[in-house]
């Protein structure tokens, strides 16, 4: 197969978000918007892929650090699409092949998309070849402009279409394969006379047919996946369609998802087979979801690991947390990072923990604060257990031995230890350790004063 490489543009701020952030960097369904079309340039067989970058041009290059087939080219002056392209070239030294040239702000944009297009280009063997859309508002984009016997001559651009050529449908999506010789050898003849005085790659076209070389317009049935993002209202709608990808895939792979409409699962999330997804839960975070787990309404879910048959129920909020099999977390229950859940653990209503290690089949069913604690199996926690975990400076650990039983409102406050098989009595504020087997109770004897109610009023 012919070598295939890309050039991304990424350069521009992108003024319409009105962000702080640069256009190409907001996230859309989990990863930067950059990555999306990024990814399915990888997907489509290209090696190297050349990121065109200027603004915040840092947090661009880090947002791939690491990743062995991306280069940065930099663009330290916006001058047009064509300029962009001609800053990638020296990067791209002695590449031959075919190039891919896409925008970074072009998230919906799939890899079958590319893959078809690059065969069209070479069983055509066209020098250059134009990806396009018919749509019903044209409005800013640049129009193909067909000579009478419908062959590609040029593109115009918005600001320099006259009325005519403004009622032209079929638009430029900004999507392009070259041959590499076509590219290299003409980039630099393209001049900037034009109504914004840039540089436009767009002008490639004309000069393609001006030598009598292979010039193609390919249209794609989908207008939606070119679809550009300028504004946040856009960025909203490609996130829903991107949404509704993910969402289909995982139902196509066994998981039921009651509403997709209201479900939000990031990229990158794996779920298996016969988990269940009620209405209004978020997942994201790459976060692995055994099968068989059953994830009631509104849940977030984020940097996760939960195994099978796992019941998380109703508004409970996981982050960074590791959950075995078979546990049960909530309803209205929050996983703070670090929870290390064993096997048949089980979370109930109102408990807050947060790096905790809880061994097989220890409960914790109400209205508890649990952090920086190991606890070992088979322990139960009472309801209005509290580790005393933190003293205003530093934070300190408790350990809880196997089978041990917290009663109800116990505070236990850290360093601490409670020796395994022992009982905390309920109310009993724990500020020593306490062997194995033992009974440990601090409350101070209840006195009952008979009468004395009587006496008051009176
Ligand atoms: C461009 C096309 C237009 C097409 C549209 C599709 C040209 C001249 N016009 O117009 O025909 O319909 O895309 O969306 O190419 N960029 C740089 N450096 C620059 C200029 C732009 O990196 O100097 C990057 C931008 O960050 C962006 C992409 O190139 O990712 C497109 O640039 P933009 O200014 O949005 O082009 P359009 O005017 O939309
Ligand atoms: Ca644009």
């Amino acid at each position: 197969m012919e070598s295939v490489a890309s050039i991304v543009l990424a350069a521009g701020k992108g003024t319409r978000m009105k962000s702080g952030l640069i256009k190409v960097l907001h996230p859309v369904a989990g990863r930067p918007m950059i990555s999306w079309p990024v990814a399915a340039a990888r997907e489509a067989g290209s090696d190297p892929i050349v990121l065109v970058i200027g603004h915040q041009a840092n947090a661009v290059q880090g947002t791939f650090r690491g990743a062995p087939d991306i280069r940065c080219a930099m663009q330290e002056e916006q001058l047009g699409t064509g300029h962009a392209v001609a800053c990638a070239l020296d990067t791209l030294n002695g590449f031959r092949g075919t190039v891919l040239i896409l925008c970074g702000d072009t998230p919906l944009l799939r890899a079958e998309t590319l893959k078809n297009m690059l065969a069209y280009h070479r069983e055509n063997q066209a020098a250059i070849t134009v990806l396009t859309a018919l749509i019903d508002d044209p409005y800013g984009y640049g129009r193909i402009v067909r000579d009478a016997s419908g062959h590609v001559t040029r593109i115009i651009e918005q600001k320099d279409a006259d009325p005519e050529e403004q009622e032209i449908r079929e638009i430029n999506s900004g999507i392009y394969c070259m041959d590499s010789d076509f590219l290299f050898n003409n980039i630099r003849g393209i001049g900037n006379d034009n109504a914004q005085g840039e540089y436009y790659l767009t002008d490639l076209l004309a000069i393609a047919v001006s030598r009598g070389l292979g010039c193609l317009a390919l249209s794609t049935a989908d207008a939606d996946e070119i679809m550009g993002i300028n504004d946040r209202a856009q960025l909203a709608e490609a996130g829903r369609v991107l949404r509704r990808r993910i969402n289909r895939e995982h139902m196509l792979n066994g998981v039921t998802i009651i509403d997709p409409d209201t479900t939000y699962i990031d990229h990158g999330v794996t779920i298996g087979t016969d988990t269940i997804i009620h209405p209004g839960c978020q997942i994201g975070g790459a976060s692995v979801i055994g099968s068989g787990c059953d994830i009631e309404q509104n849940v977030s879910i984020s940097g996760c690991t939960i195994g099978d048959d796992c019941h998380i129920k109703a508004a409970s909020v996981l982050e960074d947390s590791e959950l075995g099999e078979d546990v049960a977390v909530g309803p209205m229950a929050h996983l703070r990072p670090g929870s290390k859940l064993g096997n048949k653990v089980k979370i109930g209503n109102f408990v807050e923990t947060k790096k905790i290690t809880m061994g097989e089949g220890s409960k914790a069913s109400h209205l508890t604060y649990l952090g920086d604690a190991e606890i070992g199996k088979d322990v139960n926690i009472g309801c209005g257990t509290i580790t005393c975990n933190y003293d205003g400076v530093n934070k300190h650990k408790t350990i809880i031995g196997d089978d041990v039983f917290i009663g109800s409102d116990v505070q236990l406050v850290a360093p601490v230890t409670v020796g395994r098989n022992s009982l905390v009595a309920a109310g009993t504020t724990v500020t020593i350790d306490v062997p194995a087997d033992s009974l440990a109770i601090s409350r101070t004897p209840q006195v009952n004063k008979e009468g004395w109610r009587l006496k008051r009023k009176a």
